[in-house]
């Protein structure tokens, strides 16, 4: 029998992911000792692999068929665009993709003017407002702390994950407009699917059930 391996987004999606699928019997007792450095985990007798890898990599890592099956949130599958199947909705990490900014940039939005939009997630940004929004903006990428952005004066308006908002509220910013909801995802190598399809489908199957 083959490995099927799991690529899972380190932090806090990884976490509620191995809880998750501890509920459907797999388990990766190594992979909870504490300060290891260790990158490869094995369940030797269900023949499973895990690795943990930085989020924005795990659907490369599931596209080109290093992992058979990967877990991520949607902002990052939207943002990477690769081929793959994206199986379950797991419900958890749920937050809203959002353009924010002060209030008074919504004048700037609704008027469609040409203005700056900094955001980790170019791909997403220019794919609400250039096709969905038909709004010729200028998009301006940065990685992280993006509500700095219109505070200092470096863009009008945001496109940036919202959780519950309490970044925005410290900073005198507000939800403008909801580009999209987001949480976790399964996603499968579309090969795998096919070669691996029962062990995977069990997989899937047994992930729904708990879930309900
Ligand atoms: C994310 C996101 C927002 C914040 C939203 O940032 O980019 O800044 O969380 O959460 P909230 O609505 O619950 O306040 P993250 O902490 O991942 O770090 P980053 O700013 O470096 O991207």
């Amino acid at each position: 029998m083959e490995y099927i391996t799991f690529a899972l987004g380190k932090g806090r999606l990884a976490k509620k992911t191995l809880e998750l699928f501890e509920q459907i019997g797999i388990t990766c007792e190594e992979m909870k000792e504490k300060d290891s450095r260790k990158l490869i985990f094995v369940n030797e007798e269900r023949k499973l692999k895990f690795f943990l890898s930085k989020g924005p990599d795990v659907p490369t890592y599931v596209e080109y068929g290093a992992a058979d099956i990967g877990v991520v949130g949607k902002d990052t599958i939207l943002e990477e665009g690769r081929r793959l199947f994206e199986v379950l909705d797991l419900g958890f990490g749920k937050c809203r993709m959002c353009v924010c900014g002060p209030e008074s940039a919504r004048e700037h939005l609704r008027h469609h003017e040409l203005i700056r939009v900094a955001t980790k997630y170019p791909n997403i940004a220019k794919d609400y407002f250039y096709n969905k929004k038909h709004q010729t903006v200028e998009i301006i990428k940065l990685n992280g702390s993006i509500e700095l952005a219109p505070i200092v004066g470096l863009s009008e308006v945001i496109v940036d994950i919202v959780e519950t908002g309490s970044t925005l509220k410290e900073n005198g910013l507000v939800v403008l407009e909801e580009v999209c909801p987001l949480s976790a995802r399964m996603v499968v190598n579309q090969v795998s699917m096919k070669m691996e399809n029962e062990r995977i489908t069990k997989i899937i199957n047994d992930l729904k059930r708990a879930l309900i």
